[in-house]
């Protein structure tokens, strides 16, 4: 760790440190800056555009805005590139490229001469990313988000990416709606610059981060259209300033507490089930567990309190007029560390003191007249699920919360997309489908835990069906969906053992997921069970071999704090 700040910090390495400031200084001065500002101590600003981003199209105004702020309170603004994943254009998913991000992140900030950082993010995984590096390099570091989408009009409905993005498709598999109208509709989701309109996993993350101390109060769900947006960034370049001389690493911030605060928040927004692995990523960073248990005692606990979709109403942009996460953490302030201490050293209980003008009751509920009296996700046990799973209650049926019935299984991505719509498919409504081999190791973990319904039923009006998977599910989708289980299919995990015609019984009361076959039938068969083939070569197999199950967060396990450190246990040679 060094004393020197500005460009005097983290020097190149020569031989000869003063050698290394005079041309360090000459090349700097190469990019039209005078000695004065040479002399200031900086503010990196790790930015994240690209033409494969369309939630952080308005990226260049924020690091403008941040910029200003940071020039205003006397430091010098240095903004850099990071890598930057749009969810919809990433093959094969976003998810493979979040812990390469977090890298760049992580090491771009370390190794540049920066005094503090601002790290601007957005779209789903940009946000956890960034984090999860500023948690490991540990110097100053404070979170803008690029701020949700407004919401579209069709024939008079509101529409929002990307809740009604599937509900369209939905009834267009089903021929409830015609091509052209469906054509319609496709160009009208995603209205504007920002990220999805619902409670996805970047809104939720976007909470996450203002819950957990690392980005200014008030500022998670400003829309990215509005001028406030522009004013939070310009304050969240002040403030990184403000840290030059109040400095606070995000190991001060990012604690177990923090941590247990951002969980409640997650259960009271009825958030993602993404964020329950980004958290685990995140806290992993700092050392930090979240056992299954407390995750399911603070579900139990924590009413669902915002009124918002997949599971609710509204949009982002309603949730911000509602008075927005001050306005969430004032109902439930019984239920938080009210000791834990934000990025500008305010601790929460004295946020939470100050006035709030205004709350809609419609958007944000009071404890006494929750949307629900129980958080929208829990994690499930059984024999099939031994290091656990994820179920978004909130968002499923509840008459199939109680459902045995016969698996109809997908060997993996390619077999589901293959068969899915086979109109000779054996499969009815009380039916369970399952999908292999699309966990961390196997594919990445995307997003296909939200199994399409078969046409066929579809077609027959079956609106949901239960699935399960190693996979994980978009934050705007709903069903009654069992993900993330642990371990995954190919690590030999008993979800491989599934063979068409197997009973599975899913209990919410009992918090499981079970395969009713004899356990010497599961251990015989899983002994039997052959591994797919791993990535030879590059980051693919780095990641293979490197990342951790769902319940760590799926992060690298040479990236997870050293507490953690398990170099080698998953699969490393
Ligand atoms: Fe970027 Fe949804 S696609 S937040």
């Amino acid at each position: 760790m060094t004393d020197a700040t500005g460009l005097r910090r983290g020097l190149t390495n020569y031989g000869d440190s003063d050698f290394a400031v005079y041309l360090r200084r000459s090349f700097a001065r190469s990019m039209g800056l005078s000695r004065e500002m040479l002399e200031k101590p900086i503010i990196g600003i790790a930015m994240t555009p690209s033409d494969f981003n369309n939630c952080h199209r308005s990226m260049p105004e924020l690091v403008e805005a941040v910029s200003r702020g940071v020039l205003a309170a006397g430091a010098l603004p240095r903004a850099f590139p990071t890598i930057s994943t749009g969810e919809v254009f990433l093959n094969p998913t976003s998810m493979v490229y979040r812990n390469l991000m977090s890298m760049d992140t992580e090491e771009m900030v370390r190794a540049q001469p920066m005094d503090a950082v601002v790290l601007i993010g957005g779209c789903d995984k940009t946000v956890p990313a960034q984090l999860m590096g500023a948690a490991s390099a540990d110097i100053p570091a404070i979170q803008l988000v690029t701020g949700p989408m407004s919401t579209g009009r069709y024939k008079g409905e509101r529409l929002g990416a990307c809740t009604d993005c599937r509900r369209f498709w939905g009834r267009f598999r089903a021929g409830e709606i015609e091509r052209d109208e469906i054509d319609l509709v496709e160009g009208r989701l995603a209205a504007t610059a920002g990220t999805c309109a619902v409670m996805g996993t970047a809104s939720t993350m976007a909470i996450i981060a203002e819950v957990l101390g690392m980005s200014l109060p008030g500022t998670a769900a400003i829309p990215a259209v509005a001028a406030d947006r522009l004013v939070a960034a310009e304050e969240t370049g002040k403030a990184a300033v403000h840290l030059l001389t109040h400095p606070r690493k995000p190991s001060e911030v990012i604690t177990e507490k923090s941590v247990e605060n951002a969980m409640r928040a997650l259960m009271a927004v009825s958030g993602s089930t993404n964020a329950v692995v980004h958290l685990a990523a995140i806290a992993g960073r700092r050392g930090i567990r979240i056992s299954d248990a407390r995750l399911n005692e603070i579900s139990g606990e924590t009413p669902v309190l915002v009124d918002l979709k997949p599971v609710g109403k509204g949009y982002l942009e309603d949730f911000h007029h509602a008075g927005g996460v001050g306005a969430l953490l004032r109902e439930l302030k019984p239920l938080l560390h009210l000791d834990t201490v934000d990025v500008m050293g305010q601790a929460l209980g004295d946020r939470l003191e100050e006035p709030l003008d205004w709350v809609d009751r419609e958007v944000i509920r009071p404890m006494d007249n929750p949307v629900s009296r129980r958080g929208g996700l829990i994690a499930l046990g059984g024999n099939l699920a031994p290091k656990g799973a994820i179920f978004k209650r909130a968002a499923a049926t509840e008459s199939l919360f109680e459902h045995e019935g016969r698996a109809v299984v997908f060997e993996s991505l390619a077999d589901l997309a293959k068969r899915v719509d086979d109109p000779d498919l054996d499969i009815t409504a009380e039916d369970i489908m399952v999908l292999k081999n699309a966990g961390p190791v196997a594919a990445g973990m995307p997003e296909a835990g939200y199994l399409p319904i078969p046409k066929k039923l579809a077609r027959a009006g079956v609106k949901d069906i239960v699935r399960i998977s190693d996979a994980r599910m978009s934050g705007t989708a709903f069903g009654t969906i069992v993900l993330h289980i642990a371990p995954e299919s190919a690590r030999g995990g008993p979800l491989a053992a599934v063979r068409n015609g197997d009973r599975i019984r899913l209990s919410v009361a009992e918090k499981s997921i079970d395969l009713l076959v004899d356990a010497d039938e599961i251990a015989q068969r899983l002994a039997d069970y052959e591994l797919p083939e791993m990535p030879v070569r590059g980051y693919q197999r780095l990641y293979a071999r490197s990342v951790t199950q769902a319940p760590e967060g799926a992060d690298f396990n040479f990236l997870q704090h050293e507490d953690f450190a398990r170099w080698g246990e998953e699969g490393e040679t």
